[in-house]
């Protein structure tokens, strides 16, 4: 009964150690694919755990926007496509001041100025749907993507 179990547990084992070896083996081949091991360069938010759990929320919220925004001109609506942008997404004092929480130096990085280009940029959607611009507003929302992501190519948590 003893030896079974030694067996089983030995077998087990060398499966696990197998299947890891290949799963290793894909994951540096696409690491070699992507240019090779890179350390994270990108500057680091210091911010207490419940603030970056809080922050990771409302970023999900800003992607179900642009979810809804794309929805809203699928089926040509650009009036409410123009609300959502404004709404969720556009500038105003009181979202800068929300920005600002996270903002990592006193007197100010490219963090404020990013995180204000993006939202400016939701205004500018909103604009171009108000005067019912469809391509114009799709234009303005591929840009409004990449203001997203200009600020996480440079800050992380
Ligand atoms: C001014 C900076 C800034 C802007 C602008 C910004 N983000 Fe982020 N975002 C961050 C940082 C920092 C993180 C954390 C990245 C990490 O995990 O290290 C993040 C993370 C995220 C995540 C991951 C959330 C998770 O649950 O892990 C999503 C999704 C996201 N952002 C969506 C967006 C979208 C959509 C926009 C534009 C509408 C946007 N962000 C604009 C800074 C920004």
């Amino acid at each position: 009964m003893k030896r079974t179990l030694t067996t089983v547990a030995a077998i087990t084992f060398f499966a696990v150690a197998i299947s890891f070896a290949a799963d290793h083996e894909k994951m540096h081949e696409l690491m070699m694919k992507q240019g090779g091991p890179k350390a994270d360069e990108r500057r680091e938010l210091t911010m207490h755990d419940p603030m970056k759990v809080m922050h990771k929320g409302m970023m999900r919220q800003h992607l179900d926007t642009l979810s809804e925004i794309t929805s809203a001109l699928a089926v040509n609506n650009l009036k409410e496509a123009a609300d959502i942008a404004r709404t969720n997404l556009g500038w105003s004092k009181e979202r800068g001041e929300q920005c600002s929480v996270f903002e990592p130096d006193k007197d100010g990085s490219d963090f404020t100025k990013l995180s204000t280009a993006m939202h400016k940029q939701a205004d500018k959607l909103a604009d171009a749907a108000e005067a019912g611009n469809r391509d114009k507003t799709l234009t303005a929302l591929s840009e409004l993507i990449t203001r997203c992501n200009d600020c996480h190519k440079i800050f992380r948590h």
